[in-house]
């Protein structure tokens, strides 16, 4: 069994602060924040000095606000609802109404901040949680160094971003202008959720911490890696937001290449945030560059038609909520990228990620090379390659397939597979994305989150895809909902002699 010793939920427990969440009101807060507010206050890791001011543009006075979140925990938190706990946690959370452009408010939320830091000696610390739409995240930033909630002459002041962090690099840049003029880089939290998956973080402990892996990690040993990220959901309500993002930047500009980082990435000198930052940050800096012609080549774009959904049909994106009838956004992509340094020379690392496929998974699926075939040529069609699988999501864990004899009389070989289920064990609730990423935030470890010249790198890949998209038509759709993609993601991979593999 491998041991999972990346899950260090240390807390220093004297840490004390206030979050305050913008956005209160919103989806993000209601699902993943508060439910994750209370899952680390069951487990006891929230400092002992600690209480959430929450704003929105809705009227809601404390007790209106404590009572949804109430109902929000109560859906969404991995632990049951204990009321002893509850009132715990409910006695800290507060309300403020303001529209996120109004100076007044501004006014308002710092004379309450005060008053709330003399309450639960907090000391001017604050972590700003922006959980609204990327157009306010200049404006709320800029307005809270105005209204000196930001260098407050105590503690320490940090934000934390949602994505997406800008539209492309352009975009991206000068967001990072605005929020560097007010808050220093080593207190921006930009997050990926993705990084805060328990089995990401597991990535780094598998690869470096095992002999049997780590010397075989590289271009000699390895034919080619797959990163997929399937969901079954479509865009739900969100058609207004995906119609700007698509896949490519909703998916592949964050999640993707996190994964692909952390897959590919040298050890660091130390596991120190910027030792392993640096490391990721050279991994997204040798990516191929793609010219036109590449992308055309090996970059596969769809959108679903109507198909169906758990034996259930249902609507193509066109026909979606807030999507245009003759959109051009793509719900689903598949690419090939080489990392051009000396480990990942001529291996090709195949991305793919979509919407309304047949099943939600996240895996990192590595295919080892063939051995020569001398002693088993007669078997050859028999032997299987070697792979090895972390899976990321929804179950959580790492499988393994070698070649061992058939038991019986006549030679045989098939494929042996093992598979270790993290969390298939009864009682073993791993902690959501959002619990470890407010914990780490809260103590000042900003390894889970990304630099900015992860962002960087990470625009600068996107955008030549997209700049080349905006040339060439689409012939959307061209997959069906609950199909695993368009053909020509089968094609991609198998002009190399290659499938697409799911492990179960
Ligand atoms: C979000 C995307 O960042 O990640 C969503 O905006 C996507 O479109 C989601 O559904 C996937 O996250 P997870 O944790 O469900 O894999």
């Amino acid at each position: 069994m491998i041991v999972n010793t990346s899950n260090v939920f240390n807390f220093n427990t004297d840490t004390s602060g206030i979050m305050i969440i913008f956005g209160g009101t919103g989806d993000l807060t209601h699902r993943k924040l508060m439910p994750a507010l209370y899952n680390l206050q069951c487990a006891q890791k929230l400092p002992a000095n600690f209480a959430v001011v929450a704003v929105g543009r809705r009227y809601r006075s404390h007790e209106d606000y404590r009572y949804e979140v109430y109902a929000s925990i109560k859906n969404f938190a991995r632990f049951d609802m204990q009321e002893k706990t509850w009132h715990e946690l409910r006695r800290k959370i507060y309300y403020q109404q303001f529209n996120f452009t109004d100076d007044s408010g501004y006014t308002r939320l710092a004379d309450f901040l005060k008053q709330i830091d003399e309450q639960y000696q907090t000391w001017g610390n604050r972590i700003f949680y922006l959980a609204v739409a990327p157009e306010y995240f200049g404006v709320i930033v800029e307005k809270l160094q105005a209204h000196g909630m930001v260098h407050n002459g105590a503690g320490w002041q940090r934000v934390m971003i949602e994505k997406p962090f800008g539209r492309d690099l352009y975009s991206a840049q000068q967001l990072n202008q605005k929020i560097t003029g007010v808050f220093a880089e080593k207190n921006i939290y930009r997050i990926d959720h993705y990084l805060g998956k328990e089995m990401m973080q597991n990535i780094m402990v598998i690869r470096f911490a095992n002999m049997l892996l780590e010397p075989l990690w590289n271009n000699q040993f390895i034919d080619n890696i797959q990163l997929t990220s399937c969901e079954k959901v479509g865009v739900k309500d969100r058609g207004e937001y995906y119609e700007q993002a698509g896949a490519l930047l909703d998916m592949v500009q964050n999640h993707m290449l996190q994964l692909l980082t952390l897959t590919a990435m040298e050890p660091p000198a130390s596991l120190d945030t910027e030792d392993v930052r640096n490391e990721k940050v050279k991994v997204l800096s040798a990516l191929q560059e793609f010219s036109p012609e590449l992308v055309q080549k090996n970059v596969v774009r769809g959108q679903y038609g109507p198909g169906k959904a758990q034996g259930k049909p249902v609507s193509g994106y066109r026909q979606e909520e807030r999507v245009s009838p003759d959109s051009n956004t793509e719900t689903f992509i598949a690419l090939k990228v080489h990392v051009e340094n000396f480990r990942w020379a001529g291996v090709p690392f195949y991305i793919r990620t979509g919407k309304r496929m047949p099943y939600k998974s996240t895996q990192i699926i590595v295919q080892f090379k063939p051995l020569p075939k001398i002693l088993y040529a007669r078997l050859n069609g028999q032997m299987h390659p070697n792979l090895l699988v972390i899976k990321i999501q929804p179950q959580e864990g790492v499988f393994i397939q070698f070649n061992a004899k058939k038991p019986g009389t006549e030679s045989q070989i098939a494929p042996a597979q093992m598979d270790f289920c993290q969390n298939c064990t009864d009682g073993l609730n791993s902690p959501e994305a959002y619990e470890r990423l407010l914990f780490d935030a809260l103590r000042g470890d900003s390894t889970l989150f990304t630099r900015w010249d992860e962002v960087e790198h990470s625009w600068r890949f996107v955008d030549t895809i997209a700049a080349n998209w905006k040339q060439q038509d689409s012939t959307f759709p061209n997959y069906p909902a609950g199909s695993l993609g368009p053909r020509e993601a089968e094609e991609l991979v198998a002009r190399d002699d290659r499938k697409w593999l799911h492990i179960k």
